[in-house]
C-alpha cells in the first residue's frame, strides 16, 4: 500500500506563540492531533483551558522580552528537546484608526515589537537550538492580507510589521535552506477571533457586505481556515517548499 503523503508530527515537538488566541490554539490542537509534544506560549492563559488535554502544555512567555524568549526556548530544549515545529502567531493591530500624523512613537514601536521584533526573537532562538542540534526544521510565520496589500483598519505599524514579517521569512529561508531549516509564512484575511470579534460587530451590516463582497468564498474566515495552510508548510511533505506566503483569506487577495 502507498504512504500518505502527509507526514504528520508524531514524536516532534512544537511551539506556538499566541496560543491562547483562536487562530494559535486552533493550529496547536491540529500539532498535538498529529502527534507533537506542543509548547502553547502566550501572555494570558488560554481561555478554554487546556489543561487535560493531550499534547498541549501551556507556557507563559512574552515574545516582546529577548531574555525570556531566549531562557524560554533553552527550556524546551531541556525539557524534551528542541522545538523543531515553530508557528509564530502571537500579533495584533493594536488601536485601528487613528490618522498617521496622530501615531504616537509608543503606539508605532508596540505594534513593530510585537509583530515583528517578537517573531524575529522566536524564530533566532528556535534556529540556534535547531542548528546547534544539527537537525531539520520548519517555522511558520503569521502575517496578514495587510502585510500583502493595506490594513483595512487604517493601522499603519501594523501593516508594517506584517510585510516586515514576509520579508523576515523569505531572507530566513534564503539563510537557512543550506540547514534543513523551512521559514514560510500565512497570511489571513479577517477571521473571526477574540481579536477581531468586537471590530467585526462595529462594522454593521453594510460594511459588512461590503466586505464580504470582496471574498470571493463570501464568508469571513474562522480559525479553523487557518489549520490546513498552517500544517501543510509544517509538513515534511513540504520539503520542498521555503520562503512561501500563502494568503488565507477566501480569495479576497490574488497573486502571481
Ligand atoms: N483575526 C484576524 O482577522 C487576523 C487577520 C490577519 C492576521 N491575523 C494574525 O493572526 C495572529 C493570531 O491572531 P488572532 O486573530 O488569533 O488574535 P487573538 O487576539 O485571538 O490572538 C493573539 C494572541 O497573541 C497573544 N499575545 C499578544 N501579545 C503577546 C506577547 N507579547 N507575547 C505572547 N503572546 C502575545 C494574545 O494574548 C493573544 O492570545 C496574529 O498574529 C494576528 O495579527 C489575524
Amino acid at each position: 500500500m502507498k504512504e500518505a503523503t502527509m507526514k504528520g508530527f508524531a514524536g516532534k515537538v512544537a511551539v506556538v506563540t499566541g496560543a491562547s488566541g483562536d487562530i494559535g490554539l486552533a493550529i496547536a490542537r491540529e500539532l498535538a492531533a498529529g502527534g507533537a509534544a506542543v509548547w502553547c506560549v502566550d501572555v494570558r492563559p488560554p481561555a478554554q483551558g487546556i489543561e487535560g488535554e493531550e499534547g498541549l502544555r501551556y507556557a507563559e512567555l512574552d515574545i516582546t522580552d529577548s531574555a525570556a524568549v531566549t531562557a524560554f526556548f533553552e527550556r524546551v530544549r531541556a525539557e524534551g528537546g528542541p522545538a523543531t515545529l515553530v508557528v509564530n502567531a502571537a500579533g495584533g493591530p493594536g488601536s485601528v484608526r487613528t490618522p498617521v500624523d496622530e501615531v504616537t512613537d509608543e503606539a508605532w514601536h508596540r505594534v513593530l515589537t510585537l509583530n515583528l521584533t517578537g517573531t524575529f526573537h522566536c524564530c533566532r532562538e528556535a534556529v540556534r537550538h535547531l542548528k546547534a542540534a544539527g537537525l531539520p526544521g520548519s517555522i511558520v510565520n503569521i502575517s496578514s492580507g495587510a502585510g500583502r496589500t493595506y490594513s483595512r483598519t487604517g493601522v499603519q505599524a501594523y501593516a508594517a510589521a506584517k510585510a516586515g514579517v514576509i520579508g523576515l521569512t523569505r531572507q530566513l529561508a534564503r539563510e537557512l535552506g543550506p540547514h534543513g531549516i523551512r521559514v514560510n509564512c500565512v497570511a489571513p484575511g479577517l477571521i473571526v477571533s477574540d481579536g477581531t470579534r468586537e471590530e467585526i460587530g462595529r462594522l454593521g451590516d453594510e460594511n459588512l457586505a461590503t466586505h464580504l463582497s470582496g471574498v470571493s468564498m463570501g464568508r469571513l474566515g474562522e480559525a479553523e481556515d487557518m489549520v490546513a495552510p498552517v500544517v501543510f508548510f509544517l509538513d515534511d511533505a513540504a520539503g520542498y517548499v521555503t520562503g512561501q506566503t500563502i494568503s488565507a483569506d477566501g480569495g479576497s487577495i490574488m497573486l502571481g
